[in-house]
């Protein structure tokens, strides 16, 4: 058989990394987010071939011919992708954290089990012989790869248990889980992990030092639940980014050991991004990242939900009433929220503004960085309705503006339009806000008087100048555009 060159891997390993790179830069906005998919699959579908033709080269080398394993790569690549493709096809908008979560376990649990296929037969992966033993700073890769792999797929576990909130199990649900000790116990097995880490990696003799290698695994998965399971409400967002960045570094160093420079080049690039992306994620809340992952904010706020309602009046009216107002305004800013994810209405509201359009209104969608359940959430859905893209402001943007606009309209949006983060005292204090509030008048549509994600009640609803409108975001949309006919 005529195996591929080295030089010629390496060559299509760049131009695969070089796809990635601009897959991530057209992911940066919602006009080129397409684009950017398409160099993502074409980088990822290359980086693939490669590697199966550098795994038949690499069965020539060491003269074993195709063999079985190949078959198994095959059946992998096969099975693995079909589940895929018909998991990302059935997945629902509003279930797609959970299928990122699950995705991200899928990878820190493949990075242990390369560490420990790598630590059993180097010489099936070309770093060591059967005789010699494996290298140090072999052995330095492969136990930080499966420790940051380890913590990577139970965290991730945990992560999706309390996203989708629908099993009974208490580690699954959203409300932190606290216990005394919980920091100082997390620091033990930590300080554990590195001391069994690092007995693996001085051990004598060609055989690997299997003791200490699996104590230091085991102890990593039990670290990455009770690293998560402390993490509630609205810190959610960061988690799934944070484990998002944990999985690339775990691949990255997974690569490192079995100098495979595809992987380390795109293990290192989800995990920067992911590290920006939790970085960004925390200034929108106006968190320290340490303060999130130590901290457990939103739980607080969580079991807040429970406790005593103020009853206090609030104004309501129908989606007449609020069509009414909406085109006798000049200016309107809509605000959407995870409610009209839920509700899928983003259809109906498209329609609802392009008729507000025709008769002279200014319309605006403002986004919050964290409205909905994931980063981007707001953003896909509305370019999901075909939604222009001049038509949609970011937080930053469109802040200065609400003080001067007619009317706000609140779809399914609670925590991201709360003033209650403009209050010291408040569970999520800081907390960068649409300022919603300042509008000449609010209207906001939910089903019931009910606390968004991070159980908070809102002042907003009881403002003199808002007017609630309850009732399913779709059904009421559909309502407003009827009445505007
Ligand atoms: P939320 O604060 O969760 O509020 C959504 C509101 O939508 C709820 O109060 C709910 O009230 C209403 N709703 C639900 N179904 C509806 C329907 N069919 N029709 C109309 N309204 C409906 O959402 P938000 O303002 O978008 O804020 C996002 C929150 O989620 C933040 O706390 C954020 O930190 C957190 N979070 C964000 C992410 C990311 S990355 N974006 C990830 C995880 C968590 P009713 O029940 O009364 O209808």
């Amino acid at each position: 058989m005529n195996a591929i060159s080295m030089n010629v891997v390496t060559l299509f390993y760049l131009v695969a990394s070089v796809c990635f790179i601009q897959a991530l830069k057209g992911l940066s906005s919602p006009s080129t987010a397409r684009i950017g998919n398409a160099f993502g699959m074409a980088g990822m579908a290359i980086a693939v071939v490669t590697t199966v033709a550098l795994m038949l080269k690499l069965q020539d080398s060491l003269g074993q011919g195709g063999g079985s394993g190949f078959v198994l790569v095959l059946l992998g690549v096969v099975v693995g992708g079909a589940i895929g493709a018909y998991a990302a096809k059935k997945v629902e908008m509003t279930k797609m954290p959970e299928l990122v979560a699950a995705m991200h376990s899928l990878i820190g649990l493949a990075a242990v089990c390369i560490a420990i296929a790598a630590v059993s037969e180097p010489w099936a992966f070309n770093i060591a012989t059967r005789e010699t033993p494996l290298p140090f700073g072999n052995r330095l890769e492969l136990f930080i790869g499966t420790f940051v792999g380890a913590v990577t797929f139970s965290g991730s576990v945990i992560a999706f248990g309390k996203l989708s909130g629908k099993y009974k199990f208490r580690l699954f649900q959203g409300a932190p889980v606290r216990f005394v000790g919980q920091h100082i116990l997390n620091l033990v097995l930590a300080i554990a992990i590195v001391a069994l880490g690092l007995m693996f990696c001085f051990a004598d003799g060609v055989a690997p030092a299997w003791t200490p290698f699996i104590a230091m695994a085991a102890l990593a998965f039990v670290l990455g639940v009770l690293i998560i399971i402390p993490i509630g409400g609205a810190d959610m967002p960061v988690v799934v980014s944070m484990l998002n960045s944990y999985s690339g570094w775990a691949a990255a160093g997974i690569g490192f050991s079995l100098n495979n420079s595809m992987l380390i080049i795109a293990g290192s690039l989800v995990g920067s991004s992911g590290a920006i992306l939790s970085y960004i994620m925390c200034k929108a809340m106006n968190r320290s990242f340490f303060n999130v992952i130590l901290g457990g904010f939103g739980g607080e706020a969580v079991s807040d939900a429970g406790g005593e309602k103020e009853q206090r009046p609030v104004k309501s009216g129908s989606a007449e009433d609020a069509a009414f107002i909406l085109q006798n305004a000049e200016s309107v800013i809509i605000v959407p929220g995870y409610g009209l994810a839920v509700a899928r209405a983003q259809h109906t509201v498209k329609e609802l503004v392009d008729k507000l359009t025709e008769r002279g209104v200014t319309v605006r969608y403002a986004i919050h960085p964290v409205a909905g359940r994931m980063p981007g959430h707001m953003n896909v859905l509305l370019a999901e309705a075909e939604v222009p893209y001049d038509q949609v402001a970011e937080m930053e943007d469109i802040n200065g503006e609400f003080g001067q606009t007619d009317v706000v309209l609140v779809l399914g949006a609670n925590d991201v339009v709360n003033p209650a983060a403009k209050d010291p005292k408040s569970p999520i204090a800081g907390m960068p806000i649409l300022e919603a509030y300042r509008a000449k008048s609010i209207i906001v549509n939910k089903r019931s008087m009910a606390s968004g994600y991070a159980g908070l009640d809102n002042d907003l609803f009881y403002q003199p100048n808002t007017m609630m409108v309850f009732g399913d975001a779709k059904k009421v949309i559909e309502s407003m555009v009827k009445a505007i006919d």
